[in-house]
Order: structure tokens, then sequence, then C-alpha cells
């Protein structure tokens, strides 16, 4: 193209990922490192957030070597420093967001803050060189569901959102109520292909006025009861059943209302992202509705559906683009809404 390459070293420390990557143009990633805590926080059942910090702490400057040196740079041949400074765990966030202000700081090369939503639907990009906004794009993770409609890079307009729980926490929490560790999400996805999803029928909610929003506590309230009343007519349940009843639930809504928000705006290309675009019922249900009625669909790799930071490296190269600039006064925002 004979454009000059921009790479960018991104780093993400929102939850309980620690993660660096090296991003050149915003979707060739030449390095893609991730530290998990998952087995430290599978011992309390859910994220700790205090023991999140302190393990960031711990890890950070070892994943950002690791990403410079597998990428085959230095930190003179990077351009820009992306970082997540919300929404997430204050003290999570502030361990990447500081470590970001050091770097740009001593070797005096922009600092861009970034949405973690943002760079969850940037995680498109990488997927897919050819997608080009404007697309709906359909965020499900443990913290949140979004509907947005993508008008262009850096421009976003959210169109639904859940009114209690996110999607993912939905999973994760039906997952523990059947004895299921943490993360809930895969293990129920994994349980699903051994059960009947119409066994049992579970409440698919809309909310009047509001067809792109979700709510997900009616749900889980409505398994929850399922399990109590089996167990008080002392009927064992198949828990193969329960997880494949309820995936199939959330699934059905979170393709129902995608599709309808696509149909209603006249937008041909739909996509999703977040942890729970992993999940291989909504790859499948959303591909299928997608070719059944005409519209392309496009959908990360599940490495870069959960939290990492090249998808923050897709993200800060397009907010670099737009003339996006943070000072070294950048401070952690965990309530940060999309498009501040
Ligand atoms: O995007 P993410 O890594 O972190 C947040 O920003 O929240 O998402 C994590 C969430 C967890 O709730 C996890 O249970 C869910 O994504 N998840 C899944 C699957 N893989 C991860 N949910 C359903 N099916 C999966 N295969
Ligand atoms: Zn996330």
């Amino acid at each position: 193209m004979g454009e000059k390459e921009i790479a960018v070293l991104a780093i993400e420390s929102s939850c309980d990922e620690t993660a660096a990557a090296v991003v050149v143009n915003g979707r060739d990633v030449r390095s893609n490192i991730i530290a998990s805590q998952i087995d430290i926080h599978k011992l309390y059942g859910g994220v700790v957030p205090e023991i999140a910090s302190r393990k960031h702490i711990e890890k950070i400057n070892q994943v950002i070597e690791e990403a410079l040196t597998e990428a085959g740079k230095t930190l003179d041949d990077i351009d820009v420093i992306c970082v997540t400074y919300g929404p997430g765990l204050v003290g999570a966030l502030l361990v990447g967001v500081g470590a970001a202000k050091a770097i740009s700081y001593a070797v005096g090369k922009p600092l861009v803050g970034v949405h973690h939503i943002e760079g969850h639907i940037s995680a498109n990009y990488i997927a897919n060189p050819d997608l080009e906004p404007p697309f709906l794009c359909l965020v499900a993770s443990g913290g949140h569901s979004h509907l947005v409609v993508v008008r262009d890079y850096g421009q976003y307009e959210i169109l639904g959102r859940t009114r209690d729980d996110a999607a993912g926490e939905a999973f994760d929490k039906v997952a523990r109520a059947i004895g299921l560790g943490y993360p809930g999400g895969p293990e129920i996805d994994r349980l699903s292909k051994e059960g009947n999803e119409k066994a049992i029928e579970f409440p698919r909610a809309s909310i009047e006025g509001a067809p792109y929003d979700f709510s997900f506590s009616g749900l889980k309230s409505a398994v929850l009861n399922y399990l109590n009343e089996c167990k008080m007519k002392q009927i064992e349940y198949s828990k193969a059943d329960v997880a494949a009843s309820f995936q199939c639930a959330v699934v059905d809504v979170l393709v129902e209302h995608t599709m309808l928000a696509a149909k209603n705006l006249g937008i041909s290309k739909v996509a999703i992202a977040g942890g729970v675009a992993c999940n291989t019922g909504l790859r499948e249900g959303m591909k299928a509705a997608c070719e059944k009625d005409g519209y392309e669909f496009y959908l990360p790799t599940p490495i870069l559906c959960t939290d990492n930071a090249a998808m923050i490296g897709a993200a800060g190269y397009y907010d670099y683009r737009n003339g996006v600039r943070h000072g070294l006064d950048l401070n952690a925002v965990p309530g940060l809404k999309l498009g501040e």
C-alpha cells in the first residue's frame, strides 16, 4: 500500500487476563501474549479483584517483554502505546495504565487509552481483513451484553444492552448452580453437547418497547427454580439437559434480537464479539440465521473473543489514526461508557 507501517504495543489488564500484543496497522498481529489468572480465581468461584491486581503487577513486565520479543521488536520500533483504561476492575486497570504511561514517558511515544468493548468489537478486524464499518456487532461477555452499530472506525451507537445480568454472567451463575467450575461458559458449552436442548422450556425474555435490550436474570431464576423443584420432589435431573436447554434459551434471544436489529436498521453485515462469542451454539446459531436471511457474518477466532491485547491494538490503531491521544494524566475509568 506504500503506507508507513504503524506498530502498536497494546496492553490489557481490565479483569483476570494480563495481556500484551504487538499489532501492525491494526490487523497484523505480530504477537499476542496472555497470562491467564483463571486457575487462581477458580478456587474462589469467580474473580477476586484484590488478587487480580496483585497478579497483574507480578506478570505485566514479563508479558510486555515477551510480546516485544515474539514480534522481533524493541520499544524503539514501536510507534504507539495503547492500553485499556475502562471499563473493568479499577485496581486491575491501573496496573496496565501505569505500565503504559511509564513506557510512553520513557520512550517518548504517544499514548492512546482504549475502551475495552471497542477492543472486543475490533477483534473482528483481525479475524476478517476485509471487514469495514458500518456493521452491527453483538458484544456478549462476562461483564457486558450490548448490541452496537459500528458506524465508522471509532464511532459507536449502542442500540441495546442488558437490563440485569450480562450473558456471560448468566452462564457463570447457572454453571455454579449445577456444580460446574469457573468460568462456567466453556463448561456449559461442553456439557450442552451431551444434552437435549428441548428437554426443558426456559423463558426467552424480551422487554416491551425495547426490542434490542436483553434480560437474563429471569432465565437464571427459572433455572434455579427448576433445580429446586427437582430437589424438593427428589427427582434426578440431567445436568446436560439443563445446560443445553439454558444455552439454547440464551442463544435464541441473542440471535433473535441481533437479527431484528440488522433487519430494522438495514445493516447487511453482522458480527459477534466477547467471551460468549466463543460459544459453539451462538457461533452456529448466528451463522445459520445470517445465511438464511442473506447477511454477511463475521466472528473472531475464540482466542480473540476472550480478553486479549491484540484486540486493544486493533482498536487503538484506528483511534490513533482518528487523532485520539492521552496525556500522562490518563486514569483508569472503571465505569467508562462507549464513545466517551
Ligand atoms: O470477554 P471476556 O473474556 O471477559 C469480559 O470482558 O467479561 O468474557 C468472559 C465470559 C465469561 O463469563 C465466560 O463464562 C464466557 O465469557 N465464555 C463463554 C464461553 N467461553 C467464555 N460463554 C459461553 N460459552 C463459551 N464457550
Ligand atoms: Zn472482555
